[in-house]
């Protein structure tokens, strides 16, 4: 009896374990990637004075939700089937200001060679049927450990502030309620997922038409300051020859 107890005491400690090396995976794996995103924010309001990135977000799945999804999914519960299987342990979300700020990040990250794209669904350029809308990109990174490499995967949705205001509310609201949905709030939900994005069009309409009118002041500003310095180089000639003498 005693020592059955000490082997599962044994075997208990050995799984936990286990368990905490696999999650440490995913957990430096998210740190790579919020440093890699942090850098293109901070490297980005450096240069342009502005920044694609309003707000990040990131979170590990519980061991319990974990659990829960291989069996929701149907698939085999093993360190070997979660990785291969469940893509979003490690999961970071981005909200942007301007829809065109989410593709322009997709292509920052996208461009860097350790960062590998396993899967991109668009739910921008087709929102599910209740109107949610969201990039998600599956990407793999690599993360050296101290005696060998793993490639983790990292769940990355990227998003317009409307977008998230929309798919948090909805998240609240139907948080746990399994029951159906009457069909006259589906279309109140489709209806309000249909002004975020108006919102979101709206606004970027608004942003671009004022840089169009900031680059057209800034050109104004150049040519005038060439103007002057032409004008100016008279007096300064003349003064120049005037030293001389
Ligand atoms: P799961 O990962 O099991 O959810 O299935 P999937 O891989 O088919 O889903 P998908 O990649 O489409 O979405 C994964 C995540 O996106 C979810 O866990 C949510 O965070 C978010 N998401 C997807 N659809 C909705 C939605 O209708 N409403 C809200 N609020 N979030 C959603
Ligand atoms: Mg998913």
């Amino acid at each position: 009896m005693e020592l059955t107890k000490n082997v599962n005491m044994k075997q208990l400690k050995q799984f936990k374990n286990e368990i905490t090396r696999f999650i440490m995976a995913y957990e430096f794996a998210l740190d790579e990637m919020n440093t890699k995103i942090d850098i293109l924010k901070k490297e980005f309001e450096f240069i342009h004075e502005y920044s694609p990135i309003e707000h990040v977000s990131s979170r590990i799945k519980t061991p319990e939700s974990i659990v829960k999804k291989v069996y929701r999914k149907n698939h085999e519960l093993s360190f070997q089937s979660i990785k291969e299987n469940i893509n979003d342990i490690a999961g970071i979300r981005i909200s942007c200001p301007f829809i065109s700020d989410i593709y322009r990040l997709y292509d920052m990250l996208t461009f860097q060679k350790d960062i590998q794209i396993k899967e991109v669904k668009d739910y921008i350029a087709k929102p599910k049927p209740n109107g949610y809308q969201s990039l998600h990109v599956i990407v793999e990174i690599p993360v050296y450990m101290s005696d060998r490499e793993e490639r983790v995967c990292v769940e990355v949705q990227i998003r317009t502030i409307a977008m998230d205001f929309w798919a948090s509310l909805e998240h609240k609201i139907f948080y746990k309620y399994n029951k159906d949905v009457p069909g006259r709030l589906l279309k109140d939900l489709k209806d309000a997922a249909d002004s975020a994005a108006e919102l979101d069009r709206k606004m970027e309409r608004i942003h671009k038409e004022i840089n169009e009118i900031k680059d057209a002041r800034n050109a104004e500003e150049v040519n005038e300051f060439q103007d002057n310095k032409e004008k100016l180089s008279l007096p300064m000639s003349l003064i120049e020859s005037l030293i001389k003498e």
